[in-house]
């Protein structure tokens, strides 16, 4: 794989392609009768929720979103409906749009549920929902349409890089960070470590790949406390850590990355966060929504719950950079160093 060079942008597609979600979103807000509910009188999450009859961290995502897109004010603890909201998305208005937003509804997307997700909660979630040829070579297109490049120039910039020499790719799927990164650094060879079918997969789909003799591929399961190697230079976690920082487990994580690195070894993470700033971005709230709605806990993790887990576990020297130009959700890349042992 070369790193594709790209003159244009992605993103303008794609947060046209995330709009197309809205009309079925919008839909189910105004099935489950939350304009209806919010134009009574303000709420709080756990009032509009109790009212609904709804999951409470279904609604609040969806809510996110609603106030992203401007339908919903908050106000300190409570939720109201803005001027538009109350125009076009409710009954008594005489200007109400509903019949024809119905119109919009047809889609087979991932908010198809979200109504059902609403009132029952969400599935059990599927932890092997990226394990198969279609979604592994899916994502892998999707980072190289820009995001592998914004990273890769990230991870040159560190002092470190250059001399790097072992690096493990930690939950990397097919690879393709591992093979960006081993086209920058020739002296460099990654170990990927995923579920033993994705480690298969890459196998199976990078035969015959440039550098392939570099990126070397071990199926291994967190969830078997499996190891993942040892004496890198360089630790790289990308759209994993989500789930350990929700359930406390970010900071044991990073005490194992820390065993597993050399003093000085580089680690980085590429983690979808929260704006410092409180700023809403809808694909941000989109991603959120339809997370917690297939029954994963957060696609959130911010630069504050990322640097005190390192910090405890003995990393140090950050560097941080936001990216709200890439991609429909911002996302934070940060590296850091082994600076102590634990
Ligand atoms: C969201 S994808 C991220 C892939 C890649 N790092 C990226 O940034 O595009 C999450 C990855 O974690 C892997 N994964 C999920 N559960 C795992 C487990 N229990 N053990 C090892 N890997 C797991 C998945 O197979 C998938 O490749």
């Amino acid at each position: 794989m070369h790193i594709p060079v790209i003159s244009s942008s992605y993103l303008n597609i794609m947060e046209l392609m995330y709009q197309s979600y809205i009309p079925r979103i919008l839909n189910a807000a105004l099935e489950v009768g939350l304009f209806e509910e919010l134009s009574k009188k303000d709420l709080s999450l756990s009032e509009l929720s109790d009212q609904l009859k709804a999951d409470e961290r279904i609604v609040e995502a969806l809510v996110d979103l609603l106030i992203a897109i401007d339908l919903i004010d908050e106000d300190k603890e409570n939720f109201g409906l803005t001027a538009m909201a109350k125009d076009f998305f409710v009954q008594s208005s005489p200007v109400n749009q509903i019949s024809s937003i119905q119109t919009y509804n047809g889609s087979a997307g991932p908010f198809d549920n979200l109504q059902e997700v609403l009132r029952n909660g969400p599935p059990e979630f599927n932890d092997r929902m990226w394990a198969s040829k279609e979604v592994a070579t899916g994502m892998e297109r999707q980072n190289l349409a820009g995001t592998v490049q914004t990273v890769t120039q990230f991870v040159k910039e560190t002092s470190e890089f250059a001399n790097c020499e072992k690096m493990c790719d930690f939950a990397g799927s097919i690879g393709y960070y591992s093979f960006a990164f081993a086209q920058e650094n020739p002296g460099l060879i990654s170990h990927v470590y995923d579920l033993p079918e994705v480690a298969e997969l890459g196998q199976e789909l990078k035969s015959g790949e440039e550098h392939r003799d570099r990126v070397l591929f071990h199926g291994f399961d967190m969830n078997a406390e499996d190891s993942f190697g040892k004496d890198y230079d360089f630790f790289f976690s990308s759209h994993y850590l989500y789930e350990l920082n929700f359930r406390n487990r970010l900071t044991d994580f990073f005490v194992r990355v820390n065993r597993a690195t050399r003093m000085g070894g580089l680690f980085v993470s590429n983690h979808i966060a929260p704006p410092k700033n409180g700023e809403k971005y809808p694909g941000l709230a989109i991603v959120e929504l339809m997370t917690r709605g297939m029954g994963y806990p957060t696609h959130l993790l911010s630069e504050a719950d990322l640097k005190a887990a390192l910090s405890e576990a003995g990393f140090g020297r950050f560097n941080t950079q936001f990216v709200t130009n890439v991609s429909v959700y911002p996302f934070l890349l940060l590296s850091a160093v082994k600076t102590k042992e634990v």
